[in-house]
């Protein structure tokens, strides 16, 4: 039997990626979404992946949501934190609203996909949690107070989470990748675009399939002394 995978926003951008990259390994993949049904329809119609709308913000529709995941697929052995949103203003002009949807969903949202699945996780001995943070969570960026807060928070929850799970044999990583040509950042002007590839060392964007083999790797019975780990993937733009 193939091991399930839930993969959080796994529709679109890297998460897509990082759901196809686990079919092809091997795994029966879920992929959730919050409320883009067209783009879902396609990826699934594409993929033969199952998608599952619910918001990773609010924690009842996440147990609910894994409860019918469980009951179709059978039990989430592997989680794939990915879905993330940004909502961008300088300090000084983020309102309250600003801030709170970020944290919601791209800190809380972690807590909540988490929180359901863990208590099988330990029963069975086995887990593997993978979080998709930013490279922006771990050097800050102007006007991304509330996202580089939310993403430096998805890392310090891998290293408390990992040291509770060693033990049950859940590994809890993280992934910071730098910017990745997703339909956001080539969307941006392609002046702006050439100017942050300027500073990325290999000289190129990310791809979603370099996030996603990061994830295969970490899902993997040869990643099992791996935990608590931070995996950075932002070709050199920003070394730790
Ligand atoms: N792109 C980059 O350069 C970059 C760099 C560093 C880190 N990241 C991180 O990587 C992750 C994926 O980014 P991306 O660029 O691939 O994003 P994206 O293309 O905007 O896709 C986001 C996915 O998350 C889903 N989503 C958003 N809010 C949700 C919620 N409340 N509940 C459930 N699903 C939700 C979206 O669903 P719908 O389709 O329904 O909208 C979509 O499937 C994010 O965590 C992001 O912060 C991205």
């Amino acid at each position: 039997m193939s091991r399930v995978a839930l993969v959080t926003g796994g529709s679109r951008g890297i998460g897509a990626a990082i759901s196809i990259a686990l079919k092809n390994a091997g795994y029966t993949v879920a992929a959730t979404y919050a409320g883009n049904d067209e783009a879902a329809a396609k990826f699934t119609e594409e993929t033969g992946i199952k998608t599952y709308k619910w918001s990773v913000a609010d924690y009842d529709a996440c147990a609910e949501g894994i409860a019918k995941v469980e009951a179709d697929l059978g039990p989430v052995e592997v989680l794939v934190n990915n879905a993330g949103i940004t909502r961008d203003a300088p300090f000084h002009k983020m309102s309250r609203e600003q801030w709170q949807e970020v944290m919601d969903t791209n800190l809380s949202g972690v807590f909540n996909m988490t929180h359901p699945l863990w208590p099988g996780m330990r029963e069975r001995k086995f887990g593997r949690v993978i979080n998709i943070s930013s490279i922006n969570g771990q050097k800050g960026q102007f006007g991304q107070a509330n996202y580089s807060a939310a993403k430096a928070g998805d890392i310090g929850f891998t290293k408390a989470l990992a040291q509770e799970g060693a033990r049950a044999g859940i590994t809890v990583n993280v992934i910071c990748p730098g910017y990745v040509a997703t339909e956001m950042v080539m969307a941006v002007p392609e002046k702006v675009r050439e100017s942050i590839i300027s500073t990325i060392p290999v000289g190129r964007l990310g791809e979603p399939e370099d996030i996603a083999r990061c994830v295969v790797f970490l899902a993997s019975d040869d990643a099992g002394f791996i935990t608590g780990s931070t995996i950075t993937a932002n070709g050199g733009q920003y070394l730790t």
